[in-house]
């Protein structure tokens, strides 16, 4: 996007766009994203300038229709929400609870304790992204931030045969982050927006969102600064999805409490910061070999329970599950055994 460089914003001279690109703000999306308060950190200019800058930014996005104005009517809003893409879950039983699937401009919450299919999910939703918009897709790529190490490009290449889709390219289309602190987690992300203009990326994936960040800030003394930083990381992530159009999906883990069902204690580990930011929550659950996904908080979806299912081909249909087992009784043994984990008793209980 050529007309959005910085240097074509009155004030902002080579020093400035210089020390702007050091700190991974590439162009007027970027300084939006990042807003005053970090550009000033960066540049060393004073806020009051900062802002004016930002301000600028924000009216030139006005008036190419990049983004909204800051009062609308319902009616343009409504319009807007017309350009919301939906990336199809590749299930009916999902599709169902997400009325046709994840969306754009927004972010959708996973959270359930461990093994539950949050990062099969994750998986299988960076080649749905990838399919054309007639069968569910919106033809785009996928960033991945993996904070876990749990990023295995194997899935996706039996996800992707399981679809009819060319592994190699499906692999092509995915962009891999791997973060190894909080830190490098965020600055992954304040980065990502020329990644996502270059390579059309329509679903970023956060798996997971608050692992890093639970693992290095311990005890409750440093509990507010977790939040804190937790709360710039969402809300990046949000305004990111809203300016980009990309639909944005993050998991997070719970305190498992094993033995109740629905409307159990398990409570997702970011506490309150993730639960106020995050558009569409689901619950995952552990039903035998099955699993069950609720969606919990939703601005317009009624509260239900779908069953779905995991295998080769990723998140399946509970029924599709059955026919593949019809096919493979004959050994059927070997896979048995996976899903019957229990939540891991020693998965420390502190918030
Ligand atoms: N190839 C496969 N075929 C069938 N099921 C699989 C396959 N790969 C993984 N699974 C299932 O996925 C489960 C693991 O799910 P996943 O890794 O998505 O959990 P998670 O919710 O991300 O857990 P964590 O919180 O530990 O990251 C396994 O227990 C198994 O049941
Ligand atoms: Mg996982």
């Amino acid at each position: 996007m050529e007309d959005l460089r910085l240097d074509s914003l009155e004030g902002v001279g080579p020093v400035t766009t210089r020390k702007l690109s050091d700190a991974g703000i590439h162009n007027i999306m970027d300084l939006i994203v990042r807003g005053p308060v970090e550009i000033a950190e960066v540049t060393g200019m004073d806020k009051e300038t900062a802002e004016k800058i930002v301000n600028k930014a924000r009216q030139q996005l006005i008036e190419e229709g990049l983004i909204a104005k800051d009062f609308v009517s319902a009616t343009e809003i409504y319009k807007r929400r017309q350009d919301i893409g939906r990336i199809t879950t590749g299930t009916n039983c999902l599709d169902t609870l997400f009325e046709g699937g994840i969306e754009t401009q927004a972010l959708t919450e996973v959270y359930g304790e461990f093994g539950c299919g949050k990062t099969q999910f994750c998986h299988t939703m960076c080649i749905m992204v990838q399919k054309s918009k007639e069968e569910g897709g919106l033809n785009g790529g996928a960033l991945y931030i993996d904070t876990e190490g749990t990023f295995r490009p194997e899935r996706i290449v039996s996800i992707a045969k399981a679809n009819d889709m060319d592994p190699e390219k499906v692999l092509e289309n995915i962009i891999v982050a791997r973060a190894y602190n909080s830190a490098h987690q965020t600055l992954i992300l304040e980065e990502a927006g020329s990644v996502i203009e270059e390579n059309n990326i329509k679903l970023i994936i956060v798996d997971s969102a608050v692992g890093l960040f639970r693992a290095e800030y311990l005890g409750r003394g440093t509990l507010s600064a977790r939040q804190q930083k937790l709360n710039h990381f969402v809300h990046l992530l949000v305004r990111i999805a809203e300016i980009y159009n990309c639909a944005a999906l993050a998991t997070n883990q719970v305190m498992a409490s094993p033995d109740v069902f629905f409307g159990d204690p398990t409570r997702p580990v970011g506490g309150n910061v993730v639960a106020h930011t995050s558009t569409y929550r689901i619950y995952f659950k552990k039903s035998g070999k099955k699993r069950i996904a609720r969606m919990v908080d939703s601005p317009h979806h009624p509260e239900m329970d779908v069953v779905f299912a995991l295998s080769e081909a990723g998140v399946i249909d509970p029924e599709e599950d059955g026919k593949k087992k019809k096919k493979t009784t004959a050994k059927k043994t070997t896979t048995e055994s996976v899903d019957s984990e229990n939540p891991d008793p020693t998965e420390p209980n502190s918030e």
